[in-house]
């Protein structure tokens, strides 16, 4: 099914608002879920609904938050979210440490006790369009074996960098430190393709293709991805004192449990340490030089991080957001929740 951005951000206002979010808070999430479909990240957009719907309708989403910024010194801050939508505190903080950075260089500041936040590049691209550099990371539910184990204890730990360019675009990465996030299997499942076996393995450790039968994902590039996830849980879980490690809460074990995640903002002015100007128009040769480089045997075209994103955003915006059927029709349907996700299982649908 294609939609427009219009519609699909309405369609997924009206229910998240129905199942309790405020309008406000609906609203930001809702463009949030869109961005992440209107580029391509479908794992993080409108598949993604109906979940949250029916955490929000148990009551495991504060629906009316005390939203608090602790300013903690002059670059730093705690963003108290009080269970409330990651997707709206997360955003809430990184307006926090834009207003931090563009008055003092740069600003670290943390987010403690929200839910999900999504496709995190919606926050660092938040700042590069106030001219600034972002990096963000954020704790995932446990689902990843270690390197050289059979247990997961990581989550996905999803790491997002953004810096601005001289001509409005922005160079990119945002990427789960697992070889893929949670949600591809998901959206496998939805669609019920094969996954590749380096992506994860079944209950016995073993490679699987089977999107329903895997039991935890593989880290990235073995222990390196591995250090990277203790890296992101450190800064975003154990820096603000939230549960770390194989103790941050699942995504589907209690709908009725605010989930206590924790997400890390820092964001750097270019302009305390060197030429604005000069660094914009750096990033656009940089991005010009890459797409310059010659390509290997079976590639077409060397991209910049995120360009297969620019690319979408573009195709979509001529042709609709293409989305899954099953999650129109539910998106369009009066129901708030099919009761699908609150089963106890972390590897739920
Ligand atoms: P991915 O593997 O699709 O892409 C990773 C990065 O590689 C992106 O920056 C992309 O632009 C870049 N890339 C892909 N193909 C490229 C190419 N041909 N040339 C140049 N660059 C290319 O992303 P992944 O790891 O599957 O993550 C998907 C989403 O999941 C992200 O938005 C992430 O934030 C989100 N996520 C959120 C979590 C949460 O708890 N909030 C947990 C894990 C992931």
């Amino acid at each position: 099914m294609r939609v427009t951005k219009e519609e699909l951000k309405q369609l997924i206002k009206n229910k998240l608002h129905k199942a309790g979010l405020t309008e406000s808070h609906a609203d930001t999430a809702a463009d949030v879920l869109v961005f992440a479909d209107a580029r391509g990240i479908h794992s993080h957009g409108s598949m993604r609904v109906e979940y949250y719907s029916e955490r929000i309708a148990k009551g495991g989403i504060n629906t009316n938050p005390n939203f608090q910024f602790e300013k903690t010194g002059p670059c730093s801050g705690v963003f108290h979210a009080d269970g409330g939508n990651g997707l709206v505190a997360a955003k809430e903080a990184m307006k926090e440490a834009i207003a931090i950075a563009k008055e003092n260089g740069v600003a670290i500041v943390g987010v403690e006790n929200m839910s999900h936040s999504g496709a995190i590049s919606y926050f660092t691209e938040q700042a590069a369009d106030e001219d600034l550099v972002a990096l963000s990371v954020t704790l995932s539910d446990p689902m990843v074996v270690p390197f050289g184990g059979s247990e997961p204890y990581y989550g996905t730990n999803p790491i997002a960098f953004a810096a601005p360019s001289s001509d409005g675009r922005k160079i990119t990465l945002d990427m789960a430190t697992t070889v893929q996030a949670w949600g591809k299997i998901l959206y496998a499942r939805s669609k019920n393709e094969s996954i590749p076996d380096s992506w994860a393995v079944d209950a016995n450790g073993n490679p699987t293709t089977d999107p329903h039968k895997v039991n935890a994902l593989l880290p990235i590039s073995g222990p390196k991805g591995y250090g990277l996830m203790m890296m992101v849980d450190v800064l975003s879980g154990i820096l603000l004192g939230l549960p770390f490690g194989n103790k941050v809460t699942s995504m589907y074990n209690d709908l009725t449990e605010y989930r206590k995640l924790g997400q890390l903002h820092i964001v750097i002015n270019p302009s305390y340490f060197t030429d604005l100007n000069q660094f914009k128009q750096n990033i656009t040769q940089t991005m010009a030089d890459l797409n310059n480089i010659k390509p290997a045997p079976g590639f077409s075209k060397v991209l910049y991080p995120g360009q297969n994103n620019d690319e979408v955003i573009e195709k979509y915006e001529k042709d609709g957001i293409d989305i899954v059927d099953d999650i129109y029709e539910y998106l369009v349907s009066d129901v708030v929740h099919n009761n699908k996700y609150d089963n106890k299982d972390p590897f739920a649908e």
